[in-house]
């Protein structure tokens, strides 16, 4: 496997993939897709890589930066497939993995010219400018005719980078049975209509989504809403995050925006329900703010919009540790461009291993004692956490 490494490693620094196929899966008559292709793409300028998933009637797909490709290639290899073909500029590479894992590399002449890439941003999109979609007519991002408006360019823009994290995620839901999905916070809830549109609609997956928000005004309108696009497994609920307790089993939780410790109350739930995947953009971290000391950070902590900044960056380390503690693998990703909003940070956890969690335990105590922090989210969850 080593060899293997060292081959894709050299393919990506020269940049030379121009497209790959990994197939045989090693487990015959698994249902899950029963092969990967790859290919280069760019995305705002900066090369990607685009992985599509086949399975038996769709195809999924999932774009990675290239410093990302390398370890998911690897991941396929091993756990996955028993065959690759990697097509490059000097020649197409065959891959061949045994049983007992042993790798054959065979070098054939080149079969393939790199095409230009001219994949941009624009034309990746999930839902596209020019084509009508019922609710973003309704919700007054586009014209029947399926133009969008040019004051609504940015939502239309979120919303599409929204559905880019949802596309990543699918694969770590549960298959074969329908999923529940609350979006706590839901708000005006335009990611909550995309969320079901692009799961319920596009790509026809058996599901509940439920939106819950504390505003009786706003929950009426997107019920009302639901019902006009006949989105029947919509359903719109008022009600506190921290007092909801109407499932006892939830697979996705997604919480985008939701005001100052709400996000953590949303975590807590997803925890205990053991959700697959966890999105969540945090918002106004005041929590944070006022508990945070540190006299070794005084020139930092001693300006009021630094300490803020701070604050706030810090609120997510603490929520994305505990998040690999209780048994996710977490990342922070970038949600929507700075210019936008500084709100820009989106927490995505997936059911996994992160590593030692009395190490993970360890770094986070360090941590939180460095800044006297008492995070809300430790402290709802101390039944789940190593005593201290
Ligand atoms: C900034 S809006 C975000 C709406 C939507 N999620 C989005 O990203 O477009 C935040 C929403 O969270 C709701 N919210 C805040 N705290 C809440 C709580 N404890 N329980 C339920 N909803 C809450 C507010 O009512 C508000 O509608």
């Amino acid at each position: 496997m080593e060899e293997l490494r060292k081959c894709i490693h050299a393919i990506l620094e020269a940049g030379s993939l121009i497209s790959g196929t990994l197939s045989q899966r090693r487990r015959a008559g698994e249902t899950e897709y029963a092969k990967v292709q790859i290919k280069p793409i760019e995305i705002k300028n900066v090369l990607h890589y685009q992985l599509a998933y086949h399975y038996d009637t769709k195809v999924m797909h999932e774009n990675v930066p290239v410093t990302e490709l390398e370890e998911k290639m690897m991941e396929l290899f091993q756990e996955t497939f028993r065959q690759g073909l990697l097509c490059t500029i000097g020649a197409d590479i065959q891959i061949l993995i045994s049983k007992k894992h042993k790798v054959s590399i065979l070098s054939h002449a080149p079969s393939k010219k790199a095409a230009v890439l001219s994949h941009n941003r624009q034309k990746n999109y999930i839902l596209e400018d020019g084509q009508p979609v019922a609710f973003l007519v309704e919700l007054g991002i586009m014209n029947v005719e399926g133009k969008v408006l040019a004051k609504k360019y940015d939502k239309f823009r979120q919303i599409n980078r929204f559905l880019e994290m949802v596309q990543d995620v699918v694969r770590h839901l549960p298959v074969g049975r329908p999923i529940t999905i609350v979006d706590f916070g839901c708000g005006k809830s335009y990611l909550t209509f995309a969320l079901y549109h692009y799961l319920a609609i596009q790509q026809e997956r058996k599901l509940q989504v439920i939106g819950l928000d504390l505003k009786k005004d706003v929950i009426e309108h997107c019920s009302a809403l639901a019902l006009k696009l006949g989105y029947a497994d919509l359903t719109f609920l008022v009600g506190d995050i921290a007092d909801y307790d109407a499932l006892s089993s939830v697979d996705m939780v997604v919480t985008l925006h939701a005001c100052d410790t709400a996000t953590d109350a949303a975590l807590e739930k997803a925890i205990r329900w053991d959700a697959s995947v966890i999105l969540s953009v945090p918002c106004c971290q005041h929590e944070m703010f006022t508990q945070v000391e540190n006299t070794v950070l005084s020139p930092l902590l001693s300006h009021g919009i630094l300490k803020e900044r701070f604050s706030a960056l810090a609120t997510d380390a603490i929520r994305a540790k505990l998040l690999d503690i209780m048994g996710y693998k977490t990342q922070l990703l970038e949600f929507i461009d700075m210019e936008h909003t500084p709100k820009n940070i989106l927490i995505r956890a997936v059911k996994g291993s992160a590593g030692d969690k009395n190490e993970l335990w360890r770094e986070y105590m360090v941590f939180r004692d460095f800044l006297q922090a008492r995070p809300y989210l430790e402290q709802a969850c101390q039944d789940l956490l190593p005593r201290s």
